[in-house]
């Protein structure tokens, strides 16, 4: 079938993102323009419009407008995604052949400008939830351990990346965090796609916000956690440890050259929401709503695994033997569309929308989702990673990533250099990056993950080549 007919159907009960719930939780005043003639929005960069690049123009002074009521320095507007403004931020931190600490549950995005930019990870293991196979937020002790055996490594960092919340919503107290890491004179990135609404100031109960946690450069994902349009996005800066110049170089290499006037007002729309009484209330509305749904489901019995965002409902699949994906892949036909399905788990994402009668109709799915799957036996605990706490790749990403390589089984990888990202999506984390020496461990493990994973975990892995007489099993 064609696109056009697909985006009219009525799919079923959406709990996917972008957060606006097709449409339903858009902005007012962009649902206006949407209904005026089609295409008049579709404007170039005319001086009066400017782009985020821009001094002049509506861009320009709308972008200070939200740095000044965020209280941050500059505000830059993103029409390619979080991934977009990261990678620019991650150009911007680290010069060719510095190295940026980072998590390994970083979002790919951030790998991949590592490449581009020829900056090395210095990737740090975090906490593992052997119950569901995910990693946890880490806490003020962890990362001192990271730092320790970061300085232990002798190696010298530019700066440090931060994820906050993870997509499924599990978030720590980041301030202590950021303390830590910039005590050591580095700049903090948080990547906070999935976190914008912890900066609206409506609820005690959520995280604090990476922009109140004193963050130089924070992404915001205002798809996956406003009322934006998919790909818009916003990177705040503040404080005086990044150059708000280079952070502008690094956008302009990044960016387009004709941003769509219609997500720049998206952008635009959605921030102005979370600083209007309507769109704070509506916030807080949501947040209660969620809230009350999450504890009337488990009383009535519905495995939901405890995080941080009330607006993820993550659902452990997994305690019953049926994995995430499996449900997601039974659910779909039926009408329910989930955000991310993972081994042991299905996250729903409730966004910004008002789902009356949800309570019933989320238990009535949950039971005939176990009636259909019945005499499983909950699934045994994960095992983490067989990973150090502080790991960098063997080889430079930029050079394993384009070097001579050769596919081969995981079984025959012992010991070689990957030259590819292994990585299923969603979540995009990835599980193995270029550069990277494989060792028994880490491919027995990954020959597991493809027990989980299916197809995403491919079968064989693209190896650098360096003897020149390995097999290609394409
Ligand atoms: C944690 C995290 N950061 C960044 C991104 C990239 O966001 P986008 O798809 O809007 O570019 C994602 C996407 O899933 C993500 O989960």
């Amino acid at each position: 079938m064609a696109l056009l007919p697909v985006l009219r159907q009525r799919l079923g009960r959406s709990f996917f993102l972008p957060a606006h719930g097709r449409g339903r939780a858009l902005p007012a005043d962009l649902r206006r323009l949407l209904r005026q003639r089609a295409g008049i929005w579709d404007l170039p960069e005319l001086p009066q419009v400017g782009g985020p690049l821009e001094s002049e123009g509506a861009v320009a002074e709308s972008q200070r407008r939200s740095a000044d009521a965020m209280g941050a320095r500059r505000a830059w507007y993103g029409v390619n995604g979080a991934t977009g403004l990261l990678q620019a931020s991650l150009l911007a931190l680290a010069a060719p052949g510095q190295a940026v600490l980072m998590p390994r549950n970083v979002h790919r995005s951030l790998i991949q400008a590592c490449v581009l930019g020829d900056v090395t990870p210095v990737l740090f293991d975090l906490p593992f939830q052997s119950d569901r196979g995910q990693p946890a937020p880490p806490d003020r002790l962890w990362l001192e351990r990271v730092v320790q055996a970061t300085a232990a490594s002798g190696r010298t960092i530019a700066a440090a990346v931060l994820l906050h919340p993870t997509y499924q919503g599990y978030a720590s107290d980041l301030v202590p965090l950021v303390q830590l890491l910039q005590q050591q004179g580095w700049p903090v990135l948080v990547d906070e796609a999935h976190g914008s609404h912890f900066a609206v100031d409506v609820d005690e109960q959520l995280p604090v916000s990476a922009l109140s946690a004193g963050a130089d450069l924070v992404v915001h994902s205002l798809q996956k956690s406003s009322t934006g349009l998919a790909q818009t996005a916003v990177l705040w800066l503040q404080g005086n440890r990044v150059d708000p110049d280079q952070v502008q170089r690094s956008l302009g290499w990044l960016q387009t050259t004709s941003p769509s006037a219609l997500l720049l007002a998206s952008c635009e729309a959605s921030l102005r929401e979370w600083r209007s009484s309507r769109g704070r209330d509506r916030l807080r509305r949501r947040l209660l709503e969620a809230r009350a749904l999450a504890s009337e489901l488990r009383e009535q019995g519905v495995p939901l695994l405890p995080t941080q965002d009330p607006l993820r409902l993550v659902l452990n699949t997994a305690a019953q033997g049926v994995s995430g994906l499996e449900a997601d892949a039974w659910l779909l036909p039926r009408g329910w569309l989930a955000e991310l399905p993972e081994p042991a788990t299905l996250t729903f994402c409730l966004g910004l929308v008002r789902h009356r009668g949800l309570a019933r109709a989320f238990a009535r799915m949950w039971s005939q989702l176990m009636a259909a799957h019945p005499g499983r036996d909950a699934f045994p605990t994960f095992e983490p990673p067989p990973l150090p706490l502080v790991a960098c790749p063997e080889m430079a990403l930029s050079k394993a990533w384009r070097a001579p390589s050769v596919r081969v089984p995981l079984a025959e990888a012992n010991g070689a250099i990957s030259a590819e990202l292994v990585c299923p999506y969603p979540p995009g984390i990835p599980l193995l990056i270029p550069g990277e020496r494989l060792d028994q461990p880490r491919l027995a493990w990954l020959q597991r993950q493809r027990l989980f994973w299916g197809e995403q975990c491919p079968h064989g892995v693209r190896l650098v080549d360096t003897s020149g007489s390995m097999r290609d099993e394409r």
